[in-house]
């Protein structure tokens, strides 16, 4: 590849170095192209621009490669439970026996939350939706640690990361709890991190929760596989938030608010409920008549993605993880699985998702998982929401650490009008 890129304009020529990763693209570095040229780069939705340096994720969407520190997601899921990979994305390297016993002691110690917390969930109204208590009780967070708000100094940061991994799942588990009118479950220190989700989710006062391990496993993969996807609309939402300076609690809130989003975050429980309508295989071709119709906005939801042209890694470990827990829990017709198999096959074998390069997603299986597991269909985002905190986190991590790092500040094409006399009012 050249060391630089030259560009041609009014007949003057500019010249733009270009920068090489470890691996992937290239870069054009275009810092000093408005200062040089008096113009602005235009991308909307950022699909040709890199935001940041970072050495956390990589993804080659074209071969459907995910890898995390190196490490490949397929290894990682096998392997690791979700502390390790935890531990990995913040430290960069997969920690020794006692460094992973520290790590997960201290993330377990760190599970409660403060008694105060409580008042939060009760202003809610019974059904608000999970995801907008998270939003809510994870930026209150930032007024409950005042000891650990500077975000220059390396342990205020490391403490603060701790603190969101370890009580991610207890506000979530919680905002289900209060849909259900029963009292809060306590985090126990006797059980790991996938474990003491579902004791608090399914546990109550008055019968303990037997975790069953296939279930704690499947949950533990999943979040793996959801802990951190490089650049994608929520951890830019992060590193943006982040840019100004404001406190992780902060950040990790505006990250949330991005994630629940359809096209993001909330496709898994789009794609239950799009299954749900589909209702019948018999009605899988007029679905997919209704995605390739350019005059119906319906989409296939858990099909596409902004990076991936081949099949997302993450989606097959989901299909066999799903498989798994259907076995376990001895469901052998499961009609939603049906249709999204068929319906998955079809897509694979049409023309335009061929042309378009689209397949399945890592949302696809997903909520099939969590619906057979007992779990709501409005807190399957929230489940994101506490896998992915531990990428954002560690984003924001980097991103602070950066020496280039600036305040995130885009510019635009500006199409209104130009500047114009003012009309008084009662001449309008
Ligand atoms: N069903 C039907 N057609 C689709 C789909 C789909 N799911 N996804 C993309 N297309 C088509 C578009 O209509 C477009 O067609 P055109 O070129 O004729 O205009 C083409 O494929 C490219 O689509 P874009 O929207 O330009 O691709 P983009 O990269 O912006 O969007 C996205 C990616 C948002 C994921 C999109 O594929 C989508 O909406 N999928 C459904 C929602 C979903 O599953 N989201 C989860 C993403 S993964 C995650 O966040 C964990």
């Amino acid at each position: 590849m050249a060391d630089t890129v030259t560009l041609n304009a009014e007949n003057k020529s500019y010249e733009y170095p270009v920068l090489s990763g470890s691996t992937g693209p290239d870069v054009v570095d275009i810092r000093k192209f408005y200062a040089e040229t008096g113009m602005f780069t235009y991308d909307p939705g950022f699909t040709s621009t890199g935001s940041c340096e970072s050495a956390i994720t990589y993804i080659d969407g074209d071969i459907g490669m995910l890898l995390h520190r190196g490490y490949a997601i397929g290894d990682l899921a096998e392997n690791c439970n979700f502390e390790e990979v935890a531990y990995l994305l913040q430290h960069g390297e997969l920690p020794d026996k006692a460094t992973k016993a520290v790590f997960e002691h201290d993330i377990t110690y760190h599970s409660m939350l403060h008694e105060q917390i409580h008042n939060f969930y009760s202003g809610f109204r019974r059904d608000a939706h999970p995801m907008a208590i998270m939003c809510g009780v994870v930026g209150a967070l930032s007024a409950f640690y005042h000891d650990s708000l500077d975000i220059t100094n390396p342990d205020h940061r490391r403490i603060s990361s701790y603190r969101l991994i370890a009580k991610m799942p207890t506000i979530a588990a919680w905002a289900y709890k209060y849909s259900q009118g029963q009292p809060f479950i306590y985090p126990r220190n006797d059980l790991g991190y996938a474990e003491n989700f579902l004791h608090m989710m399914f546990a109550t006062p008055c019968e303990d929760y037997e975790v069953n391990p296939v279930l704690s496993k499947a949950m533990d993969r999943i979040l793996i596989l959801h802990a951190d996807h490089e650049q994608n609309a929520s951890t830019s939402t992060v590193r943006l938030a982040g840019s100004s300076g404001a406190n992780p609690f902060a950040c990790i809130a505006a990250g949330i608010a991005s994630l629940w989003g359809p096209a993001h975050g909330g496709a898994n429980e789009a794609v239950l409920n799009m299954l749900n309508e589909i209702g019948d295989a018999n009605r899988i071709d007029e679905y997919v008549g209704k995605a390739k119709d350019k005059d119906d906005p319906f989409r296939l939801m858990g099909f596409g993605h902004r990076v991936y042209k081949n099949y997302d890694p993450r989606a097959k470990i989901m299909a066999e993880t799903c498989k798994e827990v259907l076995d376990e829990l001895g469901v052998k017709d499961n009609a939603l699985l049906d249709i999204a198999i068929a319906l998955e096959k079809i897509a694979l074998e049409d023309e335009y998702f061929i042309e378009k390069k689209l397949y399945p997603n890592v949302d696809f299986y997903s909520g099939i998982i969590f619906q057979a597991m007992g779990i709501p269909v409005t807190m399957f985002t929230a489940l994101f929401a506490l896998a992915r905190t531990t990428g954002w986190i560690a984003q924001w991590n980097e991103m602070v650490e950066d020496p280039h790092q600036k305040i995130g500040r885009p510019r635009q094409l500006y199409t209104g009008p130009t500047e114009r006399d003012y009309v008084a009012l009662d001449n309008r």
